[in-house]
């Protein structure tokens, strides 16, 4: 949510700032703004609301000045709707100073009683401009835009990112982060920061992380970071491990459609070094065997999709590890009191690293002794540093707002973790790991099996129904958290009413929703794992069949059971159980992406949504 970007160097700053802000579009895309301060001092700020787009062609109407030191904002809005008064970034200290912000103050209020009381006007209705005011304050009494961050960040409440310049001090930006991403980039002369690495990669894939608590001052020629009492502190290094060719949308349609596509490297990579002599070792979790023996609790945390992503987990660290594991989404979880120790892991799955309710949520669990291990997407990000050990997955740079290839290698992750854990305790015999190891590395091929027969069949099938209001998903095992991603997709980019059920649960209420014409999507397990389970999803379909319902089955090859009863039908390859999901959530991304684009909207960029909620 907001994505911030900051540039220190030789060069002129204002290209540099509007590339990053559209690579971080996706984090916010209700307005922008900059400021640059040129070799003069002067300093010049534009914002707009809005896309991007917006503030690029006022730039060009009207050019700032040419500052080599400058800052960047896309903002999603909290406090404050998306006007150009809200947009950051914002003046203080006699439209000196310019500051902007990722995150929330939540004292702000208090704040900006005491400022009124000390005849400051405002602006906006931002909380962002009440610490703009506060830092500018401080600049006069200090002289000093370090000094005066360190004199207000302890008076703030909440989540913030800031950063911010000053014209008395020219090649100089300053930063402080709690609780909210930000990153340094480091270029040679010049030096960057950002909400996260996609601001910079075009520039430099050398990175520092910076710690909670912590203030960043950036010049084109060093970079320090102290805590907020002023001490020093030593940034950790890193990598980027992709390049900014993989965050570029190349020529399709969309991101989503983009990273649709590279599903199966997203989860040929997750598993790429982690599978020795036919059995899961990840690599990573050297020297953790103490984390999965000493366990007798697993609880997964997560939010939305990467919660779904658990619901498939659960299944498969209980049937290979055998713990029980309870998922929980990860803003229910700390607002009660969970039974947790010691002995509980506490797993958390974040695409972004930052989502704000789910780093609670790990900070909860290890406030209470419980152990953590996080599977993250992003390097640098702030949930794996907060957890005990991470698995990262590797599908690269997700832009698209709707998670897609982020979701399959999250699965990916979670069945290597249950090998890993089931190897570690003893609790998987080799032959099912060796079964399942098979199962893991044939599923590249598989999904791009998937794409290649069933995009155009599921494309055809959303432009017929461009104009329904209403779709349902049904699933059972499994099939059940994919049902509930299927309906997430579709309500989060296409605007339909859409619902997941358990297909069980269809009798106790849900049936009542149907009535003839009711599109209904059904995910049938494969009979070759429990005839029983298929026999009882072919019950269901007939059952809503009977009552009108057009139901569209996603079977695997060969199953003919279905055939009489199915208005549609989707193929997906033979897998084993617990890997079809990864197969069946394919044709229901194609499906919600392509009833979005038969409506014309924009499939990366949905309504009132940004990528990573960085707020709670
Ligand atoms: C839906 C979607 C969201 C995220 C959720 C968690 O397509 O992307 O539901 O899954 O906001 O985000 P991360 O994984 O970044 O913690």
């Amino acid at each position: 949510m907001c994505g911030i970007v900051g540039y220190v160097g030789p060069r002129p700053s204002q290209d540099i700032l509007l590339a990053g802000l559209a690579r971080l579009e996706y984090r916010g895309y209700d307005s922008a703004g900059i400021a640059v301060i040129d070799d003069n001092g002067s300093l010049g700020m534009r914002k707009k609301a809005g896309k991007l787009q917006v503030l690029r062609d006022s730039l060009e109407d009207a050019a700032l000045p040419d500052g080599t030191t400058g800052i960047g904002h896309t903002r999603w809005a909290t406090h404050g709707g998306p006007t150009d008064a809200n947009a950051h970034p914002h003046l203080a200290d006699d439209d000196r100073l310019a500051l902007i912000h990722n995150g929330i103050i939540e004292n702000f209020a208090l704040l900006k009683a005491e400022l009124e009381a000390d005849g400051v006007d405002f602006r906006s209705e931002t909380d962002t401009e009440v610490a703009a005011a506060l830092i500018g304050r401080e600049y006069r009494r200090t002289g000093d835009l370090q000094e005066a961050f360190r004199a207000v960040v302890n008076r703030l409440e909440g989540a913030f990112t800031l950063l911010a310049v000053h014209k008395d001090e020219p090649g100089l930006v300053v930063a402080a982060r709690r609780n909210s991403p930000l990153v340094i980039g480091l270029g040679e002369g010049e030096n960057f920061l950002g909400s996260d690495v996609a601001a910079f990669v075009d520039h430099t894939r050398r990175a520092l992380a910076i710690g909670q608590d912590e203030i960043v001052a950036i010049t084109p020629a060093a970079v320090t970071v102290t805590d907020f009492a002023g001490n020093p502190v030593t940034p950790e290094p890193f990598d980027v491990s992709w390049d900014a060719a993989s965050a570029e949308k190349g020529g399709w349609p969309s991101f989503m459609a983009k990273e649709v596509a590279e599903e199966p490297d997203a989860v040929a990579n997750t598993i790429r070094g982690r599978v020795q002599d036919g059995a899961v070792v990840i690599p990573e979790l050297d020297g953790s065997d103490e984390l999965f023996r000493g366990i007798d609790r697993i609880i997964i945390t997560a939010c939305g999709t990467a919660s779904y992503a658990g619901m498939v987990g659960k299944y498969a660290l209980e049937q290979w590890a055998r713990v029980p594991v309870d998922v929980e989404l990860a803003h229910e979880f700390r607002y009660r009191d969970p039974v947790i120790g010691e002995n509980t892991l506490v797993v958390s799955i974040s695409q972004s690293g930052e989502t704000m309710d789910t780093l609670m949520a790990v900070k909860y669990a290890r406030e209470r002794g419980a152990r953590t291990l996080s599977i993250c997407n992003t390097q640098g990000a702030t949930i794996p540093r907060e957890s005990d050990a991470v698995v990262y997955t590797h599908a690269g740079p997700e832009v698209a707002v709707a998670s897609t290839k982020a979701f399959v290698a999250q699965i990916t992750a979670l069945l290597l973790l249950g090998l890993h854990a089931g190897r570690v305790r003893g609790t998987v015999s080799a032959a099912d790991a060796a079964a399942a190891v098979a199962d893991l590395e044939a599923l590249p091929a598989k999904i791009a099996k998937v794409l290649a027969d069933e995009q155009a069949h599921v494309t055809q099938l959303a432009g017929w129904m461009a104009d329904t209001r209403s779709v349902l998903f049904l699933g059972r095992h499994v099939g059940y958290p994919i049902a509930l991603e299927g309906a997430l997709k579709l309500k989060e980019i296409s605007y339909i009413h859409a619902e997941g059920f358990a297909a069980g649960e269809l009798k106790h209420g849900p049936i009542a929703l149907i009535e003839p014409g009711q599109p209904v999507f059904v995910l049938l397990p494969s009979p070759r794992h429990s005839a029983l389970l298929h026999a009882k999803v072919v019950s269901n379909i007939q059952e809503i069949r009977a009552r009108g319902a057009r139901v569209i089955v996603i079977a695997e090859e060969g199953d003919a059971a279905v055939l009489p009863f199915a208005d549609e039908v989707i193929r997906i390859p033979l897998a084993g159980a617990l890997f079809e999901p990864i197969l069946a959530v394919v044709p229901l991304q194609i499906f919600a992406m392509a009833l979005a684009t038969a409506k014309g909207l924009d499939v990366d960029q949905p309504r009132n949504l940004a990528k990573s909620v960085t707020v709670e």
